[in-house]
C-alpha cells in the first residue's frame, strides 16, 4: 500500500471537495482528526481517510465497525454559509452523493433510507454523520461530514448483532470493488451535489434523493427518545423532513436524534 493511495485523485484547488485527502492507517475517528484539522483551519472541502478506526462513531452514540483494509471510513470539512438548523439537509445531500457513486459499481441495488443510511439491496452499506463545530456565539465554524461505507467487507465479517442489517458491495454484487475509484467518484457527486444547494437551496437535490428513497410508501415506527410516532412515509419535503401520514394526519419528522423501525420488515 503506498503511503497515501488517495493522493492519486486528489484534484482541484482548495474549496473543491476532495482537493486534499489526509490518509492515515489507524486512528481513533476521523471525525475526531478532522476536528483537529478544521481547528488549525484546513479549508472546505479536506479529507481525512483512515484504513481502520479503533473508535468509529455512528449517530445516536452508536459505534461504527471499522475493520482493516476493507472499506471506506473518512470525514469531510465542510465550510457552508449556512444557519446551524440546515445542516442535518448535508446529510441528505451526501446520501445522493453516495448513492450515486455506489451506482457506478452496484447499478441498481442503491437506496437511501431517511436519515443518513445508505442501502444496498435492503441492507445497510453505508451510513452518514453531519457534525457541527460552532463557536461560542452559537454561529457554524463548520461541518465533519463524516461517511463510512462498507466496501469490501466478507459475509462473515459482519458482526453477528449487524448480521441481519448490515451488507457490503462486494456482498451485494459478488465483485471486490476498487476503493480509489469509489472514492473518486465519491469526491466528484458530492462536489456536484453540493455546489447545486449552493446555488438553487436543497429543493434542487430534493427529487435525486426522492428517487432513491426506500422507504416511501412504507409503514414505520419514529423513535424519538420514549415517543414513537407510526405512519406511512410520504417521502422529504423541501426543507429535508420526512414526511409522514399518520392516524391524527400529516405530520413532519425533522433529522434529529430520531430513528426509524420497521425498515428492514
Ligand atoms: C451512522 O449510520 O450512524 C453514521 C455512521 C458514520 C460512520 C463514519 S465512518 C467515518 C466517520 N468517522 C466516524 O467515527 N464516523 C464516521
Amino acid at each position: 500500500m503506498p503511503a497515501n493511495p488517495y493522493q492519486s485523485i486528489e484534484s482541484g484547488t482548495p474549496g473543491r471537495i476532495g482537493w486534499r485527502i489526509h490518509y492515515f492507517d489507524e486512528v481513533g475517528s476521523t471525525q475526531k482528526v478532522a476536528a483537529e484539522l478544521a481547528e488549525e483551519g484546513a479549508a472546505h472541502g479536506t479529507i481525512v481517510i483512515a484504513e481502520r478506526q479503533s473508535a468509529g462513531r455512528g449517530r445516536m452514540g452508536r459505534s461504527w465497525h471499522s475493520p482493516p483494509g476493507l472499506n471506506l471510513y473518512q470525514t469531510i470539512i465542510l465550510r457552508p454559509a449556512m444557519p446551524l438548523a440546515e445542516v442535518p439537509r448535508l446529510s441528505l445531500v451526501a446520501g445522493v452523493a453516495a448513492a450515486e457513486a455506489l451506482e457506478t459499481v452496484a447499478p441498481g441495488m442503491v437506496a437511501l433510507k431517511w436519515p443518513n443510511d445508505v442501502w444496498l439491496r435492503g441492507r445497510k452499506a453505508g451510513g452518514i454523520i453531519a457534525e457541527a463545530v460552532t463557536d461560542p456565539g452559537q454561529g457554524l465554524k463548520c461541518v465533519l461530514l463524516g461517511i463510512g461505507i462498507n466496501v469490501n467487507l466478507a459475509a462473515d465479517q459482519i458482526p453477528d448483532e449487524l448480521r441481519d442489517k448490515a451488507t457490503s458491495v462486494r456482498i451485494a454484487t459478488g465483485r471486490l470493488c476498487d476503493r480509489i475509484a469509489l472514492e473518486a467518484a465519491l469526491c466528484n457527486r458530492l462536489d456536484s451535489r453540493y455546489m447545486e444547494v449552493q446555488q438553487h437551496g436543497f429543493a434542487a437535490v430534493r427529487p435525486a434523493w426522492q428517487g432513491y428513497s426506500a422507504l416511501t410508501g412504507r409503514r414505520v415506527t419514529i423513535v424519538d427518545g420514549d415517543a414513537r410516532i407510526a405512519g406511512t412515509v410520504r417521502g422529504i419535503d423541501a426543507e429535508g423532513a420526512l414526511m409522514l401520514d399518520t392516524a391524527s394526519g400529516p405530520t413532519r419528522i425533522l433529522t434529529g436524534d430520531v430513528s426509524v423501525e420497521g425498515a428492514y420488515d
